[in-house]
C-alpha cells in the first residue's frame, strides 16, 4: 500500500468531523463579512502550518512555491474588504522532519478537493467574490494532487513510518478543528 492510501483510510473520521464543522459554519454566512470571518480562521491555521513545515518542505517539493497557500486566503479577505491581523498564531503539531512536514501538507493540499463544494455553497449564500483560495488549481487540481502524492509516497515509503505519518495528518486535522470552533474576536 502507498502512504497516501494509508493516510486516507486512517484519517476518514477526522476529515468527516472537520467537514461537518466547516459546513455548519458556511451555513451561517449571510454577508461578505461573515465569509471573511471564516476565512480568517483558515488564514490563521494555514499560515501557522506553513511556517512549521517551511524548513523541511522547500527542497522536498520542487513546485511548492507554485502551490496554493495562505497568501490566497489573505487576498480573498482583502477582496472582501477585510484584513488579516498581524501575528495570529495557531497551535500546530510539532513537525520535525520532511516526512512529517509532507504529512501535514497532505491535509492542506487535500482540502482543495472540497473546494468546488465550498464554492458552490458560498454562491448559494450570495457570495460573489473571494474565491481564489477555494478554487484551488481549477482544472489542474487532479494533476497537482497527483504530483504531490507522488512526492509524499516517495518520502514516506517506509511502512514502519506509516502510522506516524497518519498520526501527523490526524493531528493536523484536529488542531484545525480547534481553531474553527474557538471564538473569533481576539
Ligand atoms: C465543505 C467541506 C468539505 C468537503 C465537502 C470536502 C469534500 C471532499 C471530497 C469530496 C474529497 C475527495 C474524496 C475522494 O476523492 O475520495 C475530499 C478529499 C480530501 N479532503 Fe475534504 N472536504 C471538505 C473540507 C476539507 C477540509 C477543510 C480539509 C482540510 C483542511 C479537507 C481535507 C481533505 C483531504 C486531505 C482530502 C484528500 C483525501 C485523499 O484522497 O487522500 N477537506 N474532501
Amino acid at each position: 500500500m502507498m502512504l497516501n492510501q494509508y493516510i486516507k483510510e486512517h484519517t476518514k473520521e477526522a476529515h468527516q468531523a472537520l467537514e461537518v464543522i466547516v459546513v455548519k459554519q458556511l451555513k451561517t454566512i449571510r454577508s461578505e463579512e461573515d465569509y471573511a470571518r471564516i476565512l480568517k480562521k483558515f488564514y490563521t491555521y494555514f499560515s501557522s502550518i506553513e511556517q512549521a513545515i517551511k524548513p523541511y518542505i522547500e527542497d522536498a517539493l520542487p513546485d511548492y512555491s507554485e502551490r496554493r497557500n495562505s497568501t490566497h486566503i489573505r487576498a480573498d479577505i482583502e477582496a472582501l474588504g477585510g484584513e488579516v491581523a498581524a501575528n495570529t498564531k495557531a497551535i500546530v503539531p510539532s513537525i520535525n522532519n520532511v516526512r512529517e512536514a509532507m504529512s501535514a501538507l497532505y491535509v492542506l493540499e487535500g482540502s482543495i478537493m472540497g473546494g468546488p463544494y465550498i464554492v458552490q455553497m458560498l454562491k448559494k449564500y450570495r457570495i460573489t467574490q473571494g474565491f481564489s483560495f477555494f478554487s484551488g488549481y481549477g482544472d489542474e487540481s487532479a494533476s497537482m494532487w497527483q504530483n504531490f502524492v507522488d512526492v509524499l509516497n516517495t518520502i514516506g515509503s517506509d511502512p514502519d513510518t506509516f502510522a506516524d505519518s497518519a498520526a501527523m495528518a490526524n493531528q493536523t486535522f484536529s488542531r484545525f478543528q480547534d481553531v474553527l470552533i474557538e471564538p473569533t474576536e481576539r
